[in-house]
């Protein structure tokens, strides 16, 4: 079986190819350098060639305060680029899997959000990803739309430069005081988990929606918390309010996504917790590596 990974070296494209590379699956990286999703003909050229049954869509154009500046290259990347590779799906008769976003939700609510929620984005970057949705719903019946949320992974955010974590570690290096929102509620997720669970997924040959997280809640301060307990740091690390950090952009306050009907599928993912742990161990063999090569 052949899988096509587009955005191959960002953190999750790279996660997604460790795990179908370990399944045995014939795997082609493709990074933007290969192809522009946006780009009709380069799409129909990288997957004809390309002759997979599962093409897996990991490119996005997601800084959020930037898409809302640049709405035109939003929805070319987020919302034409799936349509694209949905035509060359069903053209070459190949699975898609395309994922989206937590934030096509307003976050009003406090409780986990459902696949049948009405989706209401509050910005340009959730707009253009739930019209991402739409145009490969809309074209290719065989097709996987997976929302998720707060991703990190081993590799960095190619799009945003680095993760959270990262972020956090190099403040609690520089000792400088932390401040970090705590009215902003979510669930982060390891790339690396994510990963598995789509390995999972597409065994499953049903397609459609699927809201697929870690388990469990926290918000932006109490995930800083538990990277700097797990660490075992000690930081000077303060709760602050969406209100104190102001931005052009608006973000949903809450944006928990249920795993339900992941479930009723047999597919569970671990809480929270758990991937962050699974995260620190797997950054840590990689500095040993990168050490163990350079010396
Ligand atoms: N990060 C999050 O917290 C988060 C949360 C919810 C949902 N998501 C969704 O999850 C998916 C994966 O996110 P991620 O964090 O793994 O992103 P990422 O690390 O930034 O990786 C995205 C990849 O797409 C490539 N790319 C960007 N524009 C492209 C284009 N026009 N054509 C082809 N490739 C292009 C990027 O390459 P260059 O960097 O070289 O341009 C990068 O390799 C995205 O769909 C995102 O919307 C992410």
């Amino acid at each position: 079986m052949k899988v096509v990974i587009i955005g191959a070296n960002g953190q999750l494209g790279v996660d997604l190819s460790l795990v179908f590379t370990a399944q045995n699956w014939s795997v082609v990286q493709l990074t933007h350098r290969n192809i522009d999703v946006s780009l009709c003909d380069q799409v129909d050229s990288a997957l004809g060639s390309a002759n997979a049954d599962l093409v897996i869509n990991t490119a996005a154009f997601h800084k959020v305060e930037q898409c809302e500046n640049e709405p035109v290259q939003s929805f070319a990347v987020n919302a034409i680029g799936p349509r694209n590779l949905a035509l060359a799906c069903q053209r070459h008769n190949a699975v898609l899997v395309h994922f989206s976003t937590d934030y096509v939700f307003d976050g009003n609510r406090r409780e986990p959000y459902t696949e049948s929620d009405l989706a209401r984005p509050l910005n340009v970057y959730g707009v253009s990803k739930l019209a991402g949705e739409g145009m490969v719903g809309l074209t290719w019946e065989r097709s996987l739309v997976v929302r998720t949320c707060g991703l990190y992974g081993v590799a960095g955010s190619s799009g945003k430069g680095g993760n959270f974590v990262e972020t956090m570690l190099r403040k609690a290096a520089e000792r400088n005081p932390i401040r970090v929102v705590d009215d902003q509620v979510l669930t982060p997720t390891f790339t690396g988990d994510l990963a598995h669970a789509v390995s999972e997924l597409v065994r499953t040959e049903d397609y459609g929606l699927y809201h697929v997280s870690a388990e469990g809640q926290c918000s932006w301060y109490e995930f800083a918390r538990k990277i700097f307990e797990l660490e075992g740091l000690r930081v000077d690390l303060k709760p602050v309010s969406t209100a104190e950090f102001p931005s052009p952009v608006r973000r949903p306050a809450y944006s928990v996504l249920s795993k339900r009907k992941l479930r009723s599928i047999g597919i569970e993912m671990p809480s929270w917790e758990e991937g962050l742990g699974r995260y620190l161990t797997a950054r840590k063999l990689k500095t040993q590596t990168i050490k163990a090569v350079s010396s």
